[in-house]
């Protein structure tokens, strides 16, 4: 099975797509939080617990009473709300036995603390936001999940019988206990191939009401997954019930950036406190950027020209250490107050150590990118090395622009030779 789309992707959209629009397409995931994601599956009849999102500590004690009164039992769940599974092991997700009181002593504890998880890296993430949830006490807890997996070009659901526990390990160390089965998009799910999971889940053990109950649970999700467009669907715990019931513990649910325009509500599902600063000012600029792990920013028009120009620098500078720090399409119509701000977010991030404008001007003036580099450099200063292929329309006044500007400018020829320079750039001309 090839891997789900992961942020940052670019793969090649299929003609006549409806908007018409570029040819490639970059992936960009929206994540929600966990309430947000369990209120969509309520929406589509996936059963869930009862429960209430609390921002502060106040509101967190009034869901656990009103939970209380609803559900006959004190027992709630205080649970961390933010962008990263894995939070029960690192403290974000506990059981008040006690009621009320008790959920108000764990919201103190887990509301603004710095969670750290599997997922979140060793710095954490600062919780904001608490779900408080009816305690359930459950008799099994499974895995269920969902992708877009590109090899088969199909909607993939994923079970196995370990769930609660981090599935990347159950995939690595015991890929048989992993089940999968794929949706044919005409068809749909079939009932029989949901009812071939619950039966490898040995869920005919709890009864054959059960076993309806994952059916219908799974249809659900299935219409969830494509009504909603999602790029990823995870149910982590899927709990089973004294009584037989099914029930999503845990809600991770990622859409398609590229169905945005269909989805006018998923600007107010964003929480801003979880996404990289960079990305959301980009997206604000109307600029196709996509923050990566590396050290050299990239300005480059059309995103194949930026894909080929992130290959080329990982290419030259794979034994150096040396890998882009971002793609950034500018795209052919930006205008100069776009390019100004691509560059500046370039020049302003701290993990970028030389900078690779690569640009063919076709729509796009050389002249209209010299001027955004110049303002841009002018306005924040260049710390550090400037490498510019500049070719096309243009061309000659884009040159001139940035010679007479007095920047340090390394000019290259070819792709290859900017990649050299900017590996020469970065390790200082070390081998
Ligand atoms: N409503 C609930 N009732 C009982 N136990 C729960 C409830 N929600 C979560 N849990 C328990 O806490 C564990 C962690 O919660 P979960 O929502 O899966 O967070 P994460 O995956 O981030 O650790 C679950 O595996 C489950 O055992
Ligand atoms: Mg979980």
């Amino acid at each position: 099975m090839g891997d789900p789309p992961r942020q940052g992707d670019v793969y090649v959209m299929r003609e006549g797509c409806s908007p018409p629009g570029p040819t490639l397409a970059t992936v960009r995931l929206v994540k929600i939080h966990e309430y947000q994601g369990k209120q969509i599956f309520a929406k589509y009849g996936v059963p869930v617990p009862k429960g209430y999102p609390a921002f502060s500590v106040a509101e967190a004690e009034t869901a656990a009473k009103k939970l209380a009164t609803e559900t006959g039992s004190p027992v709630v769940v205080v649970k961390a709300q933010i962008h990263a599974g894995g939070r029960g092991k690192g403290g974000g997700v506990k059981v008040a036995k006690g009621g009320a009181s008790e959920a108000k002593v764990l919201a103190e504890a887990i509301l603004g603390m710095q969670l750290v998880t599997h997922q979140t890296g060793p710095e954490g993430q600062k919780v904001k936001r608490l779900y408080i949830e009816q305690g359930l006490e459950m008799v099994a807890e499974m895995y269920l999940g969902m992708v877009v997996d590109r090899d088969s070009r199909r909607i993939a659901f994923m079970a196995s019988t370990e769930g609660g526990v981090e599935i990347e390990k159950v995939a690595e160390e015991t890929p048989e206990k992993i089940l999968t089965v794929y949706v044919d998009p005409i068809v749909g799910l079939s009932a029989f191939q949901a009812r071939e999971l619950a039966f490898g889940l040995g869920l005919m053990t709890y009864g054959k009401e059960t076993v309806a109950k994952f059916v219908r649970l799974m249809s659900a999700l299935y219409e969830a997954f494509t009504k909603e467009d999602c790029s990823l669907l995870e149910v982590n715990p899927l709990a089973i019930l004294k009584n037989g019931d099914v029930v999503a513990l845990d809600a991770k649910v990622t859409f398609d950036d590229n169905a945005s325009f269909r989805h006018k509500a998923w600007s107010d599902l964003q929480d801003k406190d979880e996404e990289d600063p960079i990305e959301l000012e980009a997206a604000q600029a109307g600029l196709n950027y996509v923050s990566l792990d590396g050290n050299v920013g990239c300005l480059v028009n059309g995103a194949g020209l930026a894909m080929a120009t992130m290959d080329i620098i990982k290419h030259a500078g794979r034994a150096h250490g040396v890998a882009p720090a971002n793609f950034l399409d500018v795209g052919g119509g930006a205008t100069q107050e776009q390019v100004t701000k691509a560059f500046s977010m370039i020049l302003k991030s701290p993990k970028v150590k030389a900078i690779f404008v690569n640009i063919f001007g076709g729509i796009m003036k050389c002249d209209v990118i010299a001027n955004g580099v110049v303002a841009a450099a002018k306005e924040l200063g260049l710390k550090v090395p400037l490498v510019v292929r500049l070719e096309g329309t243009n061309v000659e006044l884009g040159r001139k622009i940035l010679s007479e500007s007095g920047l340090a400018i390394q000019a290259a020829t070819t792709m290859a030779d900017g990649a050299k320079k900017i590996v020469d750039a970065v390790t200082g001309g070390a081998k």
